[in-house]
């Protein structure tokens, strides 16, 4: 694939719109994890230093369009871009109507593109206007790559000149290797609530990588799809037949399925929580973790891997009973020699809570590279 590099284009003096993903977990008005955030800042610096006139634009959460609500506001994310680039990072609310006027070596951040009407649809007369306001438009959020809306998308149709920001680029390199030509064996592992969300990439996974790892409700649908108990816990009754069949696929991947797992009677931090064997588990519990022995098998065949691709967490890790699973998993990625991605919000959140970022795991923020890979 050809693409037009930001680091590719005479960035003195032009009005760039640089699209990012600081779509960063908050809770009452505070940042809970940066990490998109200071990602993001390699690609600043560049064209600040490069003389660059830069506007920032990201969405936050999903606002009502065509209205500001304070909830939704980029202006913590101003605060904490402007303290890790050291500089003052102007919020502009009104930047669409107003235009900008931005000096070289400066950033100004626009406020949340989706409180404009017709941000999500896309909207044509929306991406022109936004279009008029730069010379050069950097795409730099992959993570919102999937989404064809009129700050990702639409804008590239009026600009002068677009191009990929260094993080879409390495990420798309690093994504590249492994669908082209990925070093076997390969083991994807696959958590989160629900099947039906990831089915389609679950068929396509089974098919391509030697052993399918399924964690959360994912893992406890595969479980009933065997005729196991699996108490009060979460899954997909109507998703059975199809656990089934992806268990029975004659060249499909090896799903081991959970020999352990962690219950309780609530999800909740105070809730009690006992480790046994999957064949005792009472009709009252739910499964809210795997199990040692399970995080041990698993973590075995991860660390033998020649690529990992991670999307999920195996358990409810955000409470601490139920979070050895995911530590584990996370722990045996990071110390695998394998080349490895993870991708999703809540499985970054698990990377960046165990304490893993700073090892050899390169991650994404987004799933896309999973249905990439598996050829969708
Ligand atoms: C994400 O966090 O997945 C991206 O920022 C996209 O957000 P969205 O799902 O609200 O479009």
């Amino acid at each position: 694939m050809s693409i037009i590099a930001m680091k590719d284009l005479n960035l003195k003096n032009q009005r760039l719109i640089i699209r990012q993903d600081l779509n960063v977990p908050m809770l009452r008005g505070k940042i809970t994890n940066d990490t998109r955030i200071r990602m993001a800042i390699p690609t600043l610096k560049y064209a600040i230093n490069a003389g660059a006139r830069v506007m920032v634009l990201s969405h936050l959460g999903r606002p009502e369009e065509g209205f500001f609500d304070e909830e939704h506001s980029l202006a913590p994310i101003a605060l904490r871009l402007a303290e890790l680039l050291a500089m003052d990072i102007p919020l502009v609310k009104d930047w669409l109507m107003g235009g900008v006027d931005v000096s070289a070596g400066k950033i100004i951040l626009g406020e949340n593109v989706r409180f404009n009407r017709g941000e999500k649809a896309n909207d044509p007369v929306l991406s022109e206007q936004i279009a008029r306001l730069c010379d050069i438009f950097v795409m730099d959020a992959f993570a919102t790559a999937h989404r064809a809306e009129a700050s990702t998308c639409g804008v590239i149709d009026y600009v002068a000149s677009a191009c990929a920001g260094p993080l879409l680029v390495q990420e798309l390199s690093a994504l590249n290797a492994v669908v082209d030509s990925p070093r076997r064996p390969v083991v994807a592992i696959v958590g989160g609530s629900k099947i039906s969300t990831k089915l389609p990439l679950l068929d396509s996974l089974s098919k391509k990588v030697d052993t399918l790892i399924v964690g959360g409700g994912i893992a406890n649908t595969f479980l009933a799809a065997q005729g196991i108990e699996i108490g009060r816990s979460l899954y997909e009754p109507d998703l059975i037949d199809e656990a089934d069949r992806l268990l029975h696929l004659s060249s499909g991947a090896h799903i081991p399925l959970p020999v352990d797992v962690v219950v309780a009677e609530s999800l909740s931090e105070d809730a009690e929580s006992t480790t046994k064997e999957i064949a005792y588990v009472d009709e009252e519990e739910k499964i809210l973790d795997i199990g040692p022995e399970t995080a041990a098998l698993y973590s075995t065949i991860i660390k033998k891997a020649g690529t990992i691709l991670w999307n999920g967490p195996v358990g409810a890790f955000e409470i601490s009973q139920f979070s050895h699973g995911t530590r584990v998993i996370g722990e045996a990625v990071a110390a695998s020699a394998g080349f490895s991605i993870a991708g999703g919000g809540d499985t970054i959140s698990a990377i960046d809570t165990f304490g893993l970022s700073e090892k050899n795991v390169i991650y994404f923020n987004r799933w896309r590279c999973f249905s990439e890979f598996s050829g969708r």
